[in-house]
This record gives C-alpha cells, sequence and structure tokens, in this order.
C-alpha cells in the first residue's frame, strides 16, 4: 500500500471532498496516514474564504517543496477552493506541485493520479456547474468521523453576498439527486453513523433547480426521517429569509430531525447588510428568528458574524454586538472582513477599516459571543437531556464522554465505560463557557 496524507482545511463540504478523495484513493491502493512525513502522496484540500487560509495552504505546499528538493519521491497535489480559483497560476508559484484539482471534478482524482504518477503535470480545473452525481456511487466513502456523517445536498451558491469568494470557487447552485443522497445516507446507517448533517451553502434552497417543484428540502428530510433505525438528522446553512414556514413545521414534525438551526446573521446594521447584499435587513432577521424559536421548542441558534465589513462604523458594528445579545443567539462564528479577489466589496479599498479596529472589534465580538453561550448554557443546568455520544477519552484523570445533545450543545459526562455511537440520557449539572456538563441517568 502507498500511503497519502490530506490536510484539510475550510469548511465541511471540504471534509466531505475529502472523504471522498480517500475513498477513491483506497481503490488506487492508497491508504491514509497522519504523518506527512511518511506519505508518497500529499494533498492540501484548501479554504479560500479569508486570505490566511489561502496563505496557510501554500506555506504548507512549500515545505512539502522542500522535502521534494530535498530528493524526497512524492507527490504534491492543491485541491479544494484555492485549487479552483489559481488553476494553472499554482504552478508558477509553487513549481513543485504535481497537479491541482478544483472543486467541480474531484471525481477526476483517480485518473489525475495516474498521470501524476507516470511523471505528468496535471490540472483539472474547468467549471463545470453540474453536480458529478453519476459518479458518486461508483467509489466509497472513507469517513473520517465514526459517529456523524456529512452528506452534501447542493453545492454552489447563488447569492453573491458582497465579501464571499464561495460563488467563484463553488461556481452556481446545483442540488444533487435526492436517490443519491438516500443511498448515501443509508450507506452511512448501516456502517454505524448515528447522525447525518444535509450540507449546503444554502439548504434551504435544495431543489430549487429540480422539474419537481414539489421536491424541497422538507421532503428530502420526510424521505430520510422515515428510513428505519435510531439516528439524528441536521442540516446546514440556512438562509435567513429562504427559511419556510414548511420546512420549520416539518423539522418540529419529524421526529429525528435535531432541533437545531444555523441562520448566520453577518452584521446586525440593516446598513452593512444592503451593504453585503444580504436580502434581508435586522428586524426581518428578528422576525425569522422569532418564529423559529416560537415554534421549535429548545431550540439552538447559531450564527456567523464579520467584523470590519468596508464601511462599517463603531455604530453599526454595535449594531452587531445588540443583535447577539436581543436576538439570544447561542453560538456566533466570527472574522475579521478580508477583501478576497473578484468579489465587489474588495473593490471598496477607500473604505477599508484599519486592521487594528478590525482586531480590536473582533475581540469585542468573540467576547459578546462568550458571553452569550454561557448565559445559553446556563439555561440548561438541571435539565434532562439525551446525548449521542461522539467521544471517550481520560480528561485529568477521570474518564468522560462527550457527546451532543439534539439541539448541538456539547456535554461532557463522567463515564467508565466508552459509550461512543450511542444515545444517552444525561443530566446537565453544570455550565461552562463552551460546554455542559452532565452524569448519566
Ligand atoms: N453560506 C453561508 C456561509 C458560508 S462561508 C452563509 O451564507 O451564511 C462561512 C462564513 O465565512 C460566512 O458566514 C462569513 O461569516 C465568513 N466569510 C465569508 N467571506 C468572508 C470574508 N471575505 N471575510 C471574512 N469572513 C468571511
Ligand atoms: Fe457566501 Fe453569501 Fe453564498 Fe453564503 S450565501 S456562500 S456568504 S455568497
Ligand atoms: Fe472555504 Fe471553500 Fe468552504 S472557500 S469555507 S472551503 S466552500
Amino acid at each position: 500500500m502507498k500511503k497519502v496524507y490530506i490536510d484539510t482545511m475550510g469548511c465541511q463540504m471540504n471534509k466531505s471532498d475529502t472523504e471522498r478523495m480517500l475513498g477513491m484513493l483506497s481503490c488506487l491502493d492508497y491508504e491514509e496516514t497522519k504523518e506527512p512525513k511518511e506519505a508518497d502522496l500529499l494533498i492540501v484540500n484548501t479554504c479560500s474564504i479569508r486570505q490566511l487560509s489561502e496563505d496557510k495552504a501554500f506555506s504548507m505546499l512549500g515545505l512539502w517543496g522542500k522535502w521534494k528538493s530535498e530528493g524526497k519521491k512524492i507527490k504534491i497535489g492543491l485541491c479544494g477552493c484555492v485549487a479552483q480559483q489559481k488553476a494553472e497560476k499554482t504552478f508558477r508559484r509553487a513549481p513543485y506541485v504535481d497537479f491541482v484539482l478544483g472543486t467541480h471534478k474531484i471525481y477526476s482524482l483517480p485518473e489525475i493520479i495516474k498521470k501524476v504518477e507516470s511523471g505528468k503535470r496535471v490540472c483539472e480545473c474547468a467549471e463545470t456547474n453540474a453536480t458529478e452525481d453519476d459518479k458518486a456511487a461508483e467509489f466509497p466513502i472513507h469517513r473520517v468521523k465514526s459517529v456523524n456523517a456529512w452528506i452534501p445536498i447542493t453545492e454552489g451558491c447563488n447569492n453573491f453576498c458582497t465579501y464571499c469568494i464561495v460563488p467563484y470557487t463553488r461556481g452556481r447552485e446545483r442540488s444533487r439527486q435526492p436517490e443519491i443522497i438516500i443511498k448515501e445516507v443509508k450507506d452511512a446507517l448501516n456502517q454505524g453513523f448515528k447522525e447525518i448533517t444535509l450540507l449546503g451553502q444554502n439548504v434551504d434552497s435544495y431543489g430549487k433547480d429540480f422539474k419537481d417543484k414539489n421536491y424541497r428540502l422538507a421532503q428530502l428530510l420526510r424521505d430520510i426521517n422515515s428510513i428505519e433505525g435510531q439516528f439524528r438528522i441536521r442540516f446546514v446553512t440556512s438562509y435567513p429569509t429562504d427559511i419556510t414556514d414548511e420546512l420549520i413545521e416539518t423539522a418540529v414534525e419529524l421526529d429525528k430531525v435535531c432541533e437545531y438551526f444555523h441562520i448566520p446573521m453577518q452584521s446586525g446594521s440593516s446598513v452593512v447588510l444592503k451593504a453585503m447584499n444580504r436580502r434581508y435587513d435586522r428586524e426581518t432577521y428578528k422576525k425569522i428568528v422569532e418564529k423559529v424559536r416560537k415554534m421549535v421548542p429548545d431550540v439552538t441558534i447559531t450564527s456567523d458574524f464579520i467584523a470590519g465589513f468596508p464601511g462599517e462604523t463603531e455604530e453599526q458594528f454595535e449594531e452587531t454586538l445588540s443583535a447577539i445579545d436581543e436576538f439570544e443567539l447561542d453560538y456566533s462564528n466570527t472574522a475579521a472582513y478580508s477583501p478576497r479577489e473578484k468579489t465587489v466589496a474588495a473593490k471598496w479599498v477607500d473604505k477599508y477599516i484599519d486592521e487594528d479596529v478590525k482586531t480590536e472589534r473582533l475581540a469585542r465580538l468573540n467576547e459578546k459571543v462568550r458571553e452569550n453561550c454561557l448565559k445559553s448554557n446556563l439555561k440548561f443546568v438541571g435539565r434532562e437531556m439525551e446525548i449521542l455520544v461522539e467521544n471517550f477519552e481520560n480528561h485529568k484523570g477521570q474518564n468522560v464522554i462527550t457527546g451532543r445533545a439534539r439541539n448541538n450543545k456539547i456535554v461532557h459526562v463522567p463515564c467508565e465505560k466508552d459509550l461512543t455511537g450511542e444515545f444517552v440520557n444525561v443530566k446537565i449539572t453544570g455550565a461552562k463557557t463552551w460546554y455542559l456538563q452532565g452524569e448519566l441517568l
């Protein structure tokens, strides 16, 4: 067996692609290694959401290029969102790279590897804007987690938020066929997975491109929910104004669908939201969150926010902080604005916010997120919850299982037995900023 090392950056979509690449590579007699120095084939699966992630990818390639120049017999590949964008230009910047594979045709990997092994250099970054459903079933998927399986349902995005590179790196939005999704769900369940997370940049758009206008996310959820067995279903990410009442009602009605919505707001200021080309204002977002909270008991709602978008004033930034409080957002991912090539906002150079102001706003934003996360966790102390155990480890001399509640809260529970993959009822005894503490019932 030859060995492959893949460094995966970015979102769950990239992690899912990595699992598919490892599956394809297993058919070519490559097994995964976690140790880059042992590998015959080194791949970095990249993210270009921020400059920092792109820079990390190239410094990784630089290190591997050095090993190659020192005589190590290795092949090096660049995949993912940076690859899609840089294409052939990569070879000029990093001449030691053997192949560049974009996001549209990941199933060409086996052919590419054969060419690379025969000494060729390959770039496959054509935009197809089609799903590769016909190819997906031909290869196994080498899943990296043991309990939770990620399954993409849509690829790409049509929203063109002015800061975001995803529509350029992943192309137009397209939905995968329900049959292939359901097959992948059943395969994962047969392999023992207990939680299915349906992925898409905007999951509520699922099926918009189908002839059958009635087959949308709600219907897909119903079909997956009807599969026998005890397992959970999640879906991310939701675009605020695309969440339909039917979807919320379906999520409540179906026993396997968890009480968890990830609804990125991005900014608390209506003026900034408009400049971001988000199709809602603060009031509209508020109404949506209120509706979800009212209809879904015990729901957790999480968000994403950007600090220091071009032109953002101190007052507008403070509206982001107050939104987190006012809408009681349980947790949020945060980032300082990073200008991205090709995007509209990157051209507003005269409105860029100074780096030190961005850093300071990000720190305040993170503090607000921490504060609200603790507040949200404290609400659950004394409650009984069902957790799905994901991990068992010795923590400071004590054996502990870690699982997630249906609403995605992380719970640590002292336990002598490895219950990974099991559903366990616990009583919540304490709350920390990032997790709950519990005891077995
Ligand atoms: N489809 C999802 C987000 C995908 S990108 C949505 O619409 O919400 C993940 C997150 O990265 C975004 O929610 C945003 O908060 C952040 N992000 C995207 N572009 C960024 C940029 N140029 N600078 C900083 N953060 C960015
Ligand atoms: Fe990016 Fe906006 Fe699409 Fe999300 S909805 S991926 S932020 S363009
Ligand atoms: Fe990054 Fe591409 Fe995902 S840019 S966030 S890896 S879609």
